[in-house]
């Protein structure tokens, strides 16, 4: 299907939209009306008004939460969606690993428009110029009338990385955004722990914290959740044993993924440890 093609509303998500704004086509049903009155007086309104082409109204920007890897455990509503766009973006490492699109993959259809994002995943460079692109290359499809689909792992508003996208483009453009399952809340499920009760408080921090922010952190949590873990498993690991909270802490990765990994963190190698990995140290509350 050509870009055109798709630009003109033959797709479900586009063809809704353009209904809701059928309101302005009312009103100008009503000023034509009021024109045709303004006519039997005034002779100079009567001559027919040169035809200008409605411009075509911009696309929706859609942040969609695809859920910590199970493709079961996306959303109906993220499922109509992406199925629906004619443009789908997603982040890529620089490696060329694409995990959110791989978890959706079953349902991206050949017609559909794809916009890879390359990010740096690197503390050395910044990822602002990419965002930057990014955003520019998103905002040129709205702008054609192009409804966009950015999928986000996890949930988006959740350290996802739809955020940026969404900060550059959410004034502009038309946007939504669709809740998905945080990795966080599947791991839970995936350890068969609850997390917390009645008063706990629950506290998510990212591994990336500096030692002494992560410590004073988990010194105080009822329960807690560490994410961003890759290279910044041996400092957290000593910060829990320190703590006396490694009897408590349990270790997933790739949760809900074909290939998930429960393993006693006394075990793990630190160079082993992936990125797509988290601790959590559930509540010690046990209620009956
Ligand atoms: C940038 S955060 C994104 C969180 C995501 N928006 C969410 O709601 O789950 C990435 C971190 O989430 C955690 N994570 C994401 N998916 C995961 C999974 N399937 N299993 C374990 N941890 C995961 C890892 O700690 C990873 O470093």
């Amino acid at each position: 299907m050509t870009e055109a093609g798709i630009g003109s509303g033959e797709w479900g998500v586009g063809n809704r939209d353009r209904k809701q704004e059928g309101a302005g086509d009312g009103e100008q049903g009503l000023r034509g009306a009021e024109g045709a009155g303004d006519a039997n007086q005034s002779p100079k309104l009567s001559s027919p008004a040169p035809h200008t082409p409605h411009p075509t109204p911009p696309g929706r920007l859609y942040g969609l939460g695809i859920g910590p890897g199970d493709p079961e455990l996306l959303t109906l509503k993220a499922h109509r969606i992406l199925t629906s766009v004619p443009v789908i973006a997603y982040p890529t490492m620089e490696s060329g690993k694409v995990l959110a699109r791989a978890i959706v993959a079953d349902f991206i259809r050949p017609e559909q428009i794809e916009v890879p994002m390359p990010l740096p995943f690197s503390v050395e460079r910044s990822s602002q110029p990419y965002y930057d692109t990014a955003a520019e290359t998103i905002a040129q499809h709205l702008t054609a009338g192009r409804d966009v689909a950015v999928l986000c792992e996890g949930d988006p508003l959740l350290y996802g990385s739809f955020m940026y996208i969404f900060n550059r483009l959410a004034g502009r453009f038309d946007t939504e955004v669709v809740p998905g399952i945080s990795s966080t809340f599947a791991s839970a499920a995936m350890l068969g722990v609850p997390l917390t009760y009645r008063n706990d408080v629950l506290s998510i921090m990212p591994a990336t914290l500096d030692e002494a922010t992560l410590r004073d952190r988990l010194a105080v949590a009822d329960a807690a959740i560490i994410i961003k873990l890759g290279r910044h498993f041996a400092k957290v690991r000593t910060i829990l044993d320190d703590l006396g909270l490694l009897s408590r802490a349990l270790y997933i990765e790739r949760a809900t993924m074909p290939n998930q990994q429960i393993r006693p963190i006394a075990a793990m190698n630190p160079a082993d440890v992936p990125y797509w990995a988290l601790i959590l140290i559930p509540s010690q509350t046990r209620p009956q």
